[in-house]
This record gives C-alpha cells, structure tokens and sequence, in this order.
C-alpha cells in the first residue's frame, strides 16, 4: 500500500538514497540532486515537501519504506510561484504509480494553500503533462532552461497572466549545483 506524507527530518537520509540512486539510473544521470534537495532546505525555499511510503511488506504497523520524494520550491522571480525539483522514485518502484501520486498530492496541497500563482518543471513533457504542464504555457516567460523541455501550469485561476516578472529564476540552489 502507499502512503503519501510530508517529509519528517527522520527521513532526510532515506530521501537522500533514493534521490541519488534514483537519477543515478536515470537518463538524466546523477547531478547532485541529492545536494539540490538538502540546499533547498537549507536555504528555506521549500514549499511542499512529500514522500511516499511503500506499506507493502509492513504487518507490524511500522513505518514503511521511503520509496520515493518530491519537493516544490520558491522562485526568486516570478513572486508566488514555484518549481517542481526533484521528483525521485527508486528504480524497483518506477512505473507502478509513486511518482504520480507525489506529484498530484504535492499540486493539490499548493493548490489548496490558494497563495500561489502557477508551478514551473524542466523534465519530459510526455511525463509532466499528464499533471497539466505544458510547453505552450510556460513560452512566453524567459528561462535559462530549453524551450523544449521548460513547462508552466496554474495553481490559482489566471495565475500565469498574474505573474509580474516574464523571466523565471529558480531559487539559487539550483545555481549552486550548476556550478558544482
Ligand atoms: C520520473 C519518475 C519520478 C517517475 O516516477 P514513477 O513512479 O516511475 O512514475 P509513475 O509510475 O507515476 O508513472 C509512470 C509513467 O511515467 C512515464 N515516465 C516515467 N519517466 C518518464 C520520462 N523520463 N519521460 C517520459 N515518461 C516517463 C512512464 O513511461 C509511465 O508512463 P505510462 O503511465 O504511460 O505507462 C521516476 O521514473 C524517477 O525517479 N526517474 C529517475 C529520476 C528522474 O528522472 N526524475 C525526473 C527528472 S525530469
């Protein structure tokens, strides 16, 4: 069974194994991920941060496995809005719905918070559109990231329209790890 939680501190070291392992068999590579996830909170940038349970083989009402986590973070600019990064399944796990869920809870709890403009994702559109991302969203905001791969979706009804600034910087742990 899965469960879908905030993240405690007691499960910053199961996060950081299936954040590594998990881009480290990815297409993507291994980038420092891990490094992004503790910067991010580190800094006070995050805004949601959730993982996923896997309760399968759990008869004695014990915690279960962290199988998977996700975070959403602040952007410098546009104000109120945030990025999607990283979402991390571990590879055993992939495909059988983790991510999914972690990305759905995560959007309905900003959603719900109601202060929040629109969310921004760099990654395979074939995945992030299923969660309402897309292409044509995010084009007319400037970004360092490709085009092709850069998506936006509204949090608040008219939301994108709302936003002041047209350039979109992510918080500055992801230029930390750039550099790194
Ligand atoms: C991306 C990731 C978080 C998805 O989690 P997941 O639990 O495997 O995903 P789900 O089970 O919810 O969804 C599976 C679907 O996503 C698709 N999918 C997964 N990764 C994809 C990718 N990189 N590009 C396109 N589609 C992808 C699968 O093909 C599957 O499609 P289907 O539903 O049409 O069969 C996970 O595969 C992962 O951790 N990958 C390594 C790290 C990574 O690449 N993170 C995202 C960076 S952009």
């Amino acid at each position: 069974m899965m469960l879908i939680r905030p993240e405690q501190p007691s499960d910053f070291t199961a996060i950081r194994a299936v954040v590594a392992t998990a881009f480290a068999g990815s297409q993507y590579g291994y980038s420092g991920e891990s490094e992004l996830v503790d910067q991010l909170r580190q800094d006070g940038d995050v805004v949601v941060a959730l993982v996923a349970e896997d309760n399968e083989n759990n008869e004695n009402n014990e915690s279960g496995e962290v199988v998977g986590h996700v975070m959403f973070s602040r952007l410098q600019q546009p104000l109120q809005c945030v990025t999607l990064a990283p979402v991390a399944v571990l590879r055993s796990h992939q495909g059988t719905g983790f991510g999914s869920a972690l990305i759905k809870q995560g959007l309905a709890e900003l959603e719900q918070d109601g202060q929040w403009l629109a969310a921004f994702v760099v990654g395979a559109p074939q995945y992030y559109q299923r969660f309402g991302f897309s292409v044509d969203a995010a084009a007319r905001f400037e970004t360092e990231y490709p085009k092709e791969v850069f998506m936006a979706r509204e949090l608040s009804p008219g939301g994108l329209d709302r936003c002041t600034s047209s350039s979109v910087v992510f918080a500055k742990a992801f230029a930390c790890i750039a550099e790194s």
